[in-house]
């Protein structure tokens, strides 16, 4: 296949890039920067530029830029827009491209598939719940930005196109935006669960998420949402406790759920205290197999710490 990547230089993009490479298909990668290779094509989502003949010869557009959620310590008004905008812009712009060069040539032109980031955010804070794609979206800010997020590929549905939304857990790793900041605390001693320590955790590894995307790209039963989260999620607590014996650090503090709120604020309660357990049943029933099901070992792989014992 030849894959149209956009987001290519990011974290996942960079795992997704190498792991196509490596099994033979070509890839064209989209950035908002001045192409520095032959295999890089400008665009820039927020004046809507987007040539659609770049795209003319790909089979199909993993669509994964957008303004990075852990990367303000507070959000305000303006950082929620860009948050909110980067998302539906970006999907929007692919999404219309795509339609038109579908329709242009009567289906015998472009991309026929687009694989899309989501966010497993979009059901909301739902306690206990095992959550499916089966399951409505929930309320919340970061809920509704990936509502309208995913809502934004309708025009490459309208035109027939597969449209498939991978609703991603946080992904642990070394050079991702969380658990760097997390091994930090617990560097300090700071390390502790937070708040009742209740709170789900859906996660996935890099690996697994690299996979799941390439997974959709040639599962042509896959279509609309799809959990991409590891199948054993684990509270806070859990991952707290993980966490500290990973890195043979104590974990005995608990952290009062004000504190961070007091410093964070709404960033707080959306991506500390969410509680979300949700399940990969898509990916489970279309015969994906997980690198790294535990999270015990993905730790220990991505902060190279192999088990002493
Ligand atoms: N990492 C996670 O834990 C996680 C969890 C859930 C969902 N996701 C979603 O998965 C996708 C990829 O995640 P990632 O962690 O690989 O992201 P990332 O490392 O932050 O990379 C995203 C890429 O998007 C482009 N970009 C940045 N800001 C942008 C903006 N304002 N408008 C348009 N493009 C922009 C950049 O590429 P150029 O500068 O080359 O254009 C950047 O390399 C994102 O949509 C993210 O929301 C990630």
């Amino acid at each position: 296949m030849l894959v149209a990547v956009t987001g290519a230089s990011g974290l996942i993009g960079t795992a997704l890039v190498e792991r196509l490479h490596a099994g033979g298909h070509q890839v064209l990668r989209l950035t908002r920067s001045r192409p520095a290779a032959p295999d890089q094509v400008h665009w820039d989502p927020a004046s809507g530029e987007l040539d659609p003949d770049a795209l003319a010869k790909a089979d199909a557009v993993v669509h994964l830029a957008a303004t990075n959620i852990g990367e303000h310590l507070r959000w305000n008004a303006r950082i929620k827009r860009e948050l909110l905008e980067s998302r539906v812009e970006g999907t929007s712009l692919v999404a219309r491209t795509m339609a038109e060069l579908a329709t242009r040539s009567g289906g015998n032109e472009g991309p026929r598939l687009l694989v899309c980031a989501s966010g497993v955010h979009y059901y909301g804070d739902r306690g206990d719940a095992v959550l499916t794609e089966a399951d409505g979206g929930g309320p919340g800010f970061l809920a509704g930005v990936v509502r309208q997020w995913e809502a934004a590929a309708d025009p490459a549905r309208a035109a027939g196109l597969r449209v498939v939304h991978l609703r991603t857990g946080l992904v642990q790793d070394v050079a991702g935006a969380g658990l760097p900041k997390q091994v930090l605390m617990f560097r300090f001693g700071l390390g502790g669960r937070l708040g009742s320590g209740r709170q789900w955790l859906s996660w996935i590894s890099l690996d697994d998420i690299a996979g799941a995307y390439l997974h959709a790209l040639t599962h042509d039963e896959l279509e609309g949402p799809v959990n991409a989260v590891a199948p054993d999620p684990v509270t806070n607590a859990e991952f707290t406790r993980i966490l500290a014996r990973v890195l043979g650090r104590p974990a005995f503090l608990h952290v009062p759920a004000i504190a961070p709120k007091l410093v964070l604020g709404e960033l707080a309660d959306e991506l500390l205290f969410t509680s979300l357990r949700a399940r990969p049943a898509r990916l489970l029933e279309t015969g994906y197999t997980f690198e790294f099901p535990d999270l015990e070992t993905t730790l220990r792989h991505t902060l190279s710490r192999p088990n002493q014992r």
